[in-house]
């Protein structure tokens, strides 16, 4: 059998992950972290989400701060003050069951069978490895979407080195690309290609997600003058169900967790038959999706918004 955890900070990109994954015939649960907003709001986001679909998932929650450094600001210029872009009353209880123990218990549980997408920060799975070393072994697979490395100038969005997720915890993001999970990331280099505008979103025949959706795409045509937005976190979920829309690269990953590069991510991109001071010696090679097909995964994604319609 095939299980699905997601693992959100729920915003805007976000909710269109969570959907895809409710359709998905395999989720388990939710676990929220802070990240577009508070774990409070995001917890109260995710219960509110399920509940204008009718989906009666269970909603985690998680960590409300990063490993080590201070909890990311949110101004709400993206998605909006709550994250969902600010157009519901969100009067959902962020009461919930531990999002960490969650994990632990459904990877051991479903050995081999459980494959976690995170589509924030990387904090409650860095937990989760340091309650259970062993998950690695446990979990199936981990998909994130996370970091940028530099394909036709996708650097950062947070700085010009640093992706939001990343950057957000990277010290937790240390310590899961430290570990041999099967991790794929998808970084900016993909999810800057694969947009979505309005026409698209009137397409899925989703009045929540085209409602949240509308904080977003004015911030876009305001400051990128297009009425459109990214879908990053989706692809976790595209990806989970087809591979082969994407090009995988194989590589160790590192994260800067201090100066300038704070919260970037590094592959292997030196040719050097031997580097005196190998950064990524001994470190486990992870997947990571730099190129996809465009088209086939918005065809995707417009076919299974449109499973129940
Ligand atoms: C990531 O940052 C968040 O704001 C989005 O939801 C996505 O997970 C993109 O950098
Ligand atoms: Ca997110």
């Amino acid at each position: 059998m095939s299980y699905l955890i997601i693992d959100t900070d729920i915003g805007v990109d976000d909710a269109y992950a969570v959907k895809l994954a409710v359709l998905s015939g395999e989720l388990l649960g939710v676990t929220t972290t802070y990240g577009n907003a508070s774990v409070v709001q995001t917890t109260k986001n995710a219960k509110l989400a399920l509940k204008t679909w009718q989906k009666n998932f269970k909603v985690y929650r998680g960590a409300s701060r990063p490993l080590v450094i201070k909890p990311p600001v949110n101004d709400g210029h993206i998605h909006g003050i709550d994250g969902l872009g600010a157009c519901y009353e969100n009067n959902e209880s962020p009461d919930a069951d531990d999002a960490i123990h969650f994990i632990v218990e459904c990877a051991r549980k479903y050995k081999g069978e459980v494959t976690l997408l995170t589509i924030g920060p990387l904090t409650n799975l860095a937990l989760a490895l340091n309650i259970e070393p062993n998950l690695p072994n446990l979990l199936k697979g981990v998909i994130s979407m996370g970091g940028a490395f530099g394909r036709d100038g996708h650097t950062g969005n947070m700085t010009h080195f640093a992706e939001f997720n990343i950057f957000a915890d990277p010290h937790a993001a240390e310590e899961v690309c430290s570990a041999p999970f099967n991790l794929t990331l998808i970084p900016l280099d993909i999810t800057h290609q694969v947009l979505i505008d309005e026409k698209d979103i009137a397409s899925y025949h989703d009045e929540f997600l085209s409602n949240i959706s509308k904080f977003y795409l004015d911030f876009s045509e305001k400051y990128e003058k297009f009425r459109g937005m990214c879908v990053h976190d989706a692809l976790t979920a595209v990806y989970y169900k087809h591979p082969e829309f994407f090009e995988v690269t194989k590589s160790p990953i590192a994260v800067s967790t201090e100066g300038i590069t704070f919260g970037q991510t590094h592959r292997i991109i030196s040719s050097y038959a031997s580097i005196p001071f190998d950064i990524f010696k001994d470190r486990p090679v992870h997947n990571i999706i730099l190129n996809g097909d465009v088209k086939a995964i918005k065809e995707y994604m417009c076919q299974e918004m449109n499973k129940e319609n």
